[in-house]
């Protein structure tokens, strides 16, 4: 069983609005506003994603009062490292001077939740697991292609966990369907291949994702419900992945809770994929919103398609 001791988030320091992006593509702040909820994102310009996730983590580990040296295990959820090889967790790990095993996972959106289950099963051997959820979408979006740049940011969240009773469910799942929303790797140069390169930039079926999110969240909502025999009215907050605030709309609203316990700030830094999860608890704790006792849903869902769910009473 975990718990988790200590939360942080970086982003960059560079701003973009959407009137900025109106003047790139065709596309103005109404619609962006009224179909996804977001008004602005981060983008790094110096910084790479070790930078992003090294920030992060010192300040997890600083409000988990421990150093560095006292993490043994390093999870990085991300869909994409500065490298290929090695992983981003191997690079924080030599920026955090700490030898331990460290190693990414790519579950995409929902790899937070992905990575907190791994840390629980690992934890009786582990002390305290550093999980950091970090992205750069900033390189795997075609800037060109409207329909996808307004949707994403850059950033980083971090948390370190420990033995503790907190965490009450876990459920990972993968609805095989890696067409609907994916980037493809780098082709190289093999001579012995035809194959083209697209680019590797993000692609997707916006329409399809938008409604396997409502419909999937929501089953896997009242699928964590049935089990812990709770009622969504037991719930305190339901921390979502931050893609849409619609899609986090629909789903509140067949649960018939009010907007308070679904925290949202997709306004300030659209999706940052895995890292939008612990981005905003790491919010939500600092706005001391998260008390002792509370019940707390966190649901992640991203390409493959991919859920993650966790139920945890915070100590
Ligand atoms: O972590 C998971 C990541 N992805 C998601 O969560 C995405 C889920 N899907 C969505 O959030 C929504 O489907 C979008 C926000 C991506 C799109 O919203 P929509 O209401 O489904 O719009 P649409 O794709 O049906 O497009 C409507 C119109 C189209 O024009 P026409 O064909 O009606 O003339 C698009 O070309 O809006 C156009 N459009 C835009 N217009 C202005 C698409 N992107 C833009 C844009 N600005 N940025």
């Amino acid at each position: 069983m975990i718990k988790i001791i200590g939360t942080g988030r970086k982003l960059p320091e560079r701003s973009v609005s959407n009137d900025e992006l109106a003047a790139m593509v065709d596309t103005s702040d109404e619609w962006i506003t009224s179909r996804t909820g977001i008004k602005n994102r981060f983008v790094c310009t110096k910084e790479s994603l070790t930078d992003l996730a090294e920030g992060a983590a010192r300040i997890a580990l600083e409000k988990a009062n421990l150093s560095p040296q006292e993490i043994e295990m390093i999870i990085c959820p991300t869909i994409a490292g500065d490298f290929s090889f090695p992983s981003l967790a191997c690079c924080l790990a030599q920026r955090l001077n700490v030898k331990c095993p460290a190693f990414d996972i790519n579950a995409a959106c929902s790899g937070f939740i992905y990575g907190l289950e791994i840390a629980e099963s690992l934890i009786s051997k582990y002390k305290n697991i550093l999980i950091v959820g970090a992205d750069m979408m900033s390189r795997l979006i075609d800037w060109n292609d409207r329909a996808s740049c307004v949707l994403f940011g850059d950033g980083a969240g971090a948390c370190v966990v420990t033995s503790g009773g907190a965490l009450k469910y876990i459920r990972n799942n993968a609805d095989a369907n890696p067409e609907m929303l994916f980037a493809k790797s780098r082709t190289g140069n093999s001579p012995f291949t035809n194959e083209e390169s697209d680019g590797g930039f993000a692609a997707m079926q916006g329409q399809d994702v938008y409604k396997f999110a409502v419909t999937a969240v929501g089953e896997e909502i009242n699928l964590a419900l049935a089990k812990l025999n709770l009622s969504a009215a037991d719930i305190d907050y339901f921390v979502l992945h931050q893609a849409n605030s619609r899609i986090i709309d629909g789903v509140r609203t067949r649960l018939k809770q009010p907007p308070e316990k679904f925290p949202m700030n997709i306004d300030k830094y659209a999706n940052t994929t895995a890292a939008t999860i612990p981005i905003l608890l790491d919010e939500m704790i600092d706005e001391e919103k998260v008390k002792t006792g509370n019940t707390l849903m966190m649901v992640g869902f991203g390409a493959g398609m991919t859920t993650g769910t966790c139920v945890m009473v915070w100590e």
